[in-house]
């Protein structure tokens, strides 16, 4: 399978909708890894280019004084610790192909469809 990026999933912050347009390009990678090798590989660039992309929506937050920034940045956090458990079964061979496609999925659509979109509509509603 492999997660197809829609206009629908922008939140109106063009900075955070290419940031999760590429998560979604890592994410395919991931997915359609076949091998081992390929799949720690592709999993090690999604991850780093998630804590990078967390810790920019984390400045934004702090910089804008986000009242949600606690709530939001807790589930940055767990997603983090979701994504250090990939690593692990990657790395000692318990991966379930299906439970990480569930994971990545529910991911990316619920986090940025529930949670990032508040974000944007609070950036919206100060900045502007
Ligand atoms: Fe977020």
């Amino acid at each position: 399978m492999s997660l197809e990026w829609k206009d629908g999933y922008k939140i109106g912050h063009d900075e955070i909708d290419a940031q999760h347009q590429q998560l979604f390009k890592l994410v395919n990678t991931v997915l359609a890894a076949k091998d081992k090798a390929t799949l720690t590989a592709c999993a090690m660039a999604l991850f780093k280019y998630t804590r990078e992309h967390f810790a920019h929506e984390e400045a934004l937050m702090q910089r804008l004084d986000y009242p949600a920034m606690a709530a939001h940045k807790a589930q940055h956090e767990s997603l983090i610790s979701r994504l250090n458990e990939v690593s692990a079964r990657i790395a000692n061979g318990t991966l379930d192909h299906q439970v990480l496609e569930v994971f990545l999925t529910d991911w990316l659509l619920n986090h940025i469809a529930n949670s990032d979109i508040k974000l944007a509509t609070y950036i919206q509603a100060t900045v502007e």
